[in-house]
């Protein structure tokens, strides 16, 4: 190797801006395969309401290694994790939409009206049917509403319904903010009822919800992305349990 491409190749490792340049200039050959992330860089990571900036690539990686057909997308708001997951879906994927506000028809049809990958409905999360989703099944939705544990099990059930059998559940805001990341002073620490020990309970009724969950439905599995040192809203995902396929044994 030439003395020049070493000193590149240890600049790419050393060098964030290198990096960066060395990107700008491959853009053209690859920027049909490279992940589309560059919206992240205009979302937040301190957020109320939108998707975190940090949950949103995280969610973004997940659905570009699992490649769902059909994306449902429970709670649009003003659209953010609704164009984060169609930066992520393949060209030949499906993504509805849900919001009970029909404020959020609107701005669907302004921002996402344009991709023919994406389906808006005005309904509440407990009354979607097969139709809404073109008669098909879910492989991987998306519950960010009304963070209501009655709702959310109604939900849960019409979902049993709508979702393939290894679908994947993402549940949003089943975090909590530990008390050594409240700043001093703040209004959080003068209530008692939403602190578990040393964590403060944002969306108390999500956190109910997937204990439900795991009560009234154990053949399903949970992993929790929560950190302990950032400030998050939290995930759950849900997928029922299964036993991997393997040959058979003579
Ligand atoms: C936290 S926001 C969704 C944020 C969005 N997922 C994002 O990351 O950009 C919650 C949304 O759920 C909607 N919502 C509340 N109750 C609902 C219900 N029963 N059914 C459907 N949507 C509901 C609200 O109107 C609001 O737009």
């Amino acid at each position: 190797m030439s003395v020049l491409r070493l000193r590149q190749r240890r600049l790419f490792y050393r060098s964030r801006l290198f990096r960066e340049l060395a990107a700008a200039a491959a853009w053209p050959r690859r920027r049909t395969t490279a992940p589309d992330l560059v919206h992240l860089a205009f979302y937040d990571e301190i957020t109320w309401g939108p998707v975190q900036r940090d949950e949103a690539l995280f969610l973004h990686a997940l659905v570009r290694a699992v490649r769902p057909e059909v994306v449902l997308e429970i709670g649009f708001l003003h659209g953010d994790s609704a164009f984060n997951f169609l930066r992520a879906m393949d060209a030949d994927a499906r993504l509805y939409s849900f919001d009970v506000d029909p404020a959020c028809a609107a701005v669907a049809s302004e921002r996402l009206g344009h991709d023919p990958r994406f389906v808006f409905r005005t309904r509440s999360q407990d009354a979607l049917t097969r139709e809404d989703i073109g008669g098909r099944l879910a492989d991987f939705v998306f519950l960010d509403a009304a963070h209501d544990l009655g709702l959310n099990e109604a939900t849960f059930e019409r979902l049993l319904e709508l979702t393939a059998p290894e679908a994947i559940l993402a549940i949003h805001d089943t975090g909590a903010i530990p008390r050594a990341l409240v700043p001093a002073g703040h209004w959080t620490l003068g209530v008692t009822e939403r602190w578990a020990g040393d964590d403060y309970e944002h969306q108390p009724d999500e956190r109910a919800f997937v204990n439900r969950l795991l009560e009234r439905h154990p053949e399903f599995s949970q992993v929790h992305v929560h950190s302990r040192r950032a400030f998050r809203h939290g995930l759950t995902l849900v997928q029922r349990s299964g036993r991997l396929a393997r040959p058979r044994t003579p």
